[in-house]
């Protein structure tokens, strides 16, 4: 592999989806071996302070990097924590050879550039059964678990956690102090939140029954929205996506990695069929409620994320910026 194509390589990589967008990634190809590595110095030590959701984001970025190959007829191994004395590299991705592309490489590659969170509220359109379970196969080919929250009682308990942690979330000083920190309101920036990808209104009063991150409290202007509505318009539809669990049996950095890697491919599957996504991770960001949702969903195992899935409305929110190839790949 030359400069040109492990270029190509990475910069699919790194449209991968990362927590706050802190792309915490730097790469190392040379001749058919890509090294990826998380970047500590990208680190949400409030928000993250395992490294979990650190280690979940490049578990993806090595997945698109897979996809990438096999669109491009190339066949790759991967080995994760190749080296115990070398912490911070994650895996080797190693390319064995060359592969005819089939239809189902070639569509999930083109997902990777169109792929992005979507937090707009999506069409009142059910995702087909057969199509959950397929992401569920596409998840368990890596030994991923998924479940999509259905039963009324597991939905009740998930959306309870979730307010819960938001709440916390919002009462913790630190914590929105790194959100801000994060938070992008020059378009042209290439790392954190866009101010445009996120909504304006406040989660909270969103018609819907889940209830997404709210990106911008604390600095929401232009006061409390008012949400008088004219008596006599009829009722704004209540969205109800459909949310899905993953999760590993281990909770350690080899789970997450793989757990990464099982989102990203369930990412562009759903993409290569019409669905948008959006994580909803508020509930698994704090080690309290992430025990509970275990406990009140009698899981085994560990969740490692939610995913809100649907059909998205016209409107598709842009593509958030990512940095250049050149500053996250080097070659030897
Ligand atoms: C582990 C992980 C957790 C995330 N948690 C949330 C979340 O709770 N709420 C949300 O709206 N987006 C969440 N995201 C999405 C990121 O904010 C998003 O991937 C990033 O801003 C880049 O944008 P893009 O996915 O549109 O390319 C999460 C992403 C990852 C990988």
């Amino acid at each position: 592999m030359d400069q040109q194509q492990w270029t190509a390589v990475v910069e699919a990589a790194t449209r991968a989806p990362s927590i706050h967008n802190t792309q915490p990634w730097a790469f190392r190809a040379g001749g058919d071996r890509l090294e990826v590595r998380t970047d500590p110095g990208r680190a949400l030590h409030t928000l993250d302070p395992s490294g979990r959701q650190r280690t979940v984001s490049c578990g993806v970025a090595v997945e698109f990097a897979v996809v990438a190959l096999a669109a491009a007829g190339r066949a790759a191994d991967v080995e994760l924590l190749p080296d115990v004395a070398d912490p911070d590299l994650l895996a080797a991705v190693t390319v064995t050879g060359d592969r005819e592309p089939g239809e189902r490489d070639r569509a999930l590659g083109d997902a990777i550039a169109v792929r992005h969170t979507e937090r707009a509220p999506f069409l009142p359109r059910a995702v087909p059964a057969e199509l959950l379970d397929r992401l569920q196969a596409v998840a368990g080919d890596f030994r991923v678990w998924s479940k999509a929250i259905t039963e009324s009682e597991e939905e009740v308990a998930t959306v309870f956690l979730l307010s819960r942690a938001e709440e916390i979330e919002q009462g913790e000083p630190e914590y929105l102090e790194e959100l801000q920190r994060w938070m992008r309101t020059d378009p042209t920036a290439v790392d954190g939140i866009p101010v445009g990808a996120v909504p304006a209104d406040d989660p909270s009063t969103r018609p819907s029954n889940w209830l997404i991150r709210d990106f911008v409290v604390g600095s929401r202007s232009g006061g409390p929205v008012s949400h008088d509505r004219d008596p006599d318009a009829p009722p704004p539809e209540v969205e109800r996506p459909t949310v899905v669990l993953m999760g590993t049996d281990g909770d350690d950095r080899e789970a997450w990695l793989t757990a990464g890697r099982a989102l990203g491919r369930v990412l562009l599957e759903a993409t290569a069929a019409g669905l948008a996504a959006s994580p909803l991770t508020q509930a698994l960001d704090w080690p309290a409620t992430r025990t509970q949702l275990r406990s009140r969903l009698s899981l085994v195992g560990y969740p490692q994320m939610l995913l809100r899935l649907g059909y998205p409305s016209g409107d598709r929110t842009p593509s958030t910026n990512r940095r250049p190839v050149a500053d996250v790949l080097t070659f030897g």
